[in-house]
């Protein structure tokens, strides 16, 4: 992750190093605002809020990126119609760009609105539809979470390596409660009834990207979610896949931009989470 060895550097300054750029300074700000904003707006549904600060996160990012990297393309949660169908499709017409900023500007915006402290800063950089960067910034904790494709993943400095838990009785598992009431929610539901009893306990703390930068640092053994949108995996993808677990959709399928439906761990207990999803009819 140094300037001097690192393939991907235009202009003096790598890609790594604009992304970390990005969520430091989003992230600084958003903490500014937090118990502070002052619009709250509902998207899709009246669970999926949006805040001055969620737009105001992903403009900054989008300027800095296009400062460094003008011919670079651009997907931020909030420069997509609400929903999941303008999310599929916005992917879809972007993701053959030769580089991809995927980004989600605050995860957990529940959790910002209610001063509940955990949420984050996701940016992630794909090159022809694979991501070689991931960076996930928790401004709270002020812990930043980095991954380069094929040169590891890091946390304050340190390289992460996820869990060792073999099973899911041993194991502490993450997921959500997604916006979506009418298809996500009942079946990640389901999930949930099936898994608690199977694990040593479940933890749903309401962001997605810090979810997955968790399972990357060894906190948690695994996460699944059904009904998640390209800027709340792709970074946290990298960095679980560069400390060593597994990422694939809820059926076992390899991770790509176009999973929603996600299962993630430390690769030991992986094919377990994923049978115990389809005994319950939970993997979408
Ligand atoms: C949400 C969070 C939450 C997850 C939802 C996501 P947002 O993202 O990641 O944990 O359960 O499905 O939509 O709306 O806070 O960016
Ligand atoms: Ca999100
Ligand atoms: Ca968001």
């Amino acid at each position: 992750m140094n300037d001097s060895n690192n393939a991907s550097v235009i202009g003096g300054k790598s890609f790594t190093a604009v992304a970390i750029n990005c969520a430091a300074k989003a992230g600084e700000w958003i903490t500014t605002k937090l118990g502070n904003y002052s619009s709250l707006e509902l998207k899709h549904s009246a669970h999926d809020l949006v805040t001055e600060v969620d737009k105001g996160s992903e403009r900054l990012i989008r300027n800095l990126v296009a400062t460094h990297f003008p011919d670079h393309s651009f997907l931020g949660e909030e420069g997509v119609e609400p929903g999941p169908e303008a999310s599929a499709q916005a992917l879809e017409e972007a993701k053959d760009a030769e580089y991809l900023w995927i980004v989600d500007p605050i995860d957990g915006t529940t959790n910002f609105v209610h001063s509940f402290p955990f949420f984050c800063v996701s940016i992630a950089l794909a090159y022809r539809g694979e991501v070689i960067v991931g960076v996930v910034y928790d401004p709270v904790r002020d812990e930043l979470f980095v991954a380069e494709k094929g040169k590891g993943a890091y946390v304050h400095g340190k390289r992460m390596k996820v869990s060792g838990e073999a099973t899911l009785r041993e194991s502490l598992i993450a997921t959500g409660l997604p916006a979506d009431h009418h298809y996500a929610l009942p079946l990640n539901l389901k999930g949930v009834t099936a898994i608690a009893p199977q694990v040593r306990n479940l933890r749903i703390a309401g962001s997605a990207a810090l979810h997955m930068a968790y399972v990357a640092a060894g906190r948690l053994s695994g996460f699944w979610e059904i009904g998640l949108n390209s800027w709340d995996l792709a970074a946290g993808a990298l960095l679980i896949q560069e400390s060593g677990g597994v990422v694939t959709d809820t059926k076992g399928e390899p991770y790509t931009l176009a999973v929603r439906n996600v299962a993630a761990s430390n690769g030991h207990l992986h094919n377990e989470l994923v049978q115990a999803l389809e005994h319950a009819g939970a993997q979408a």
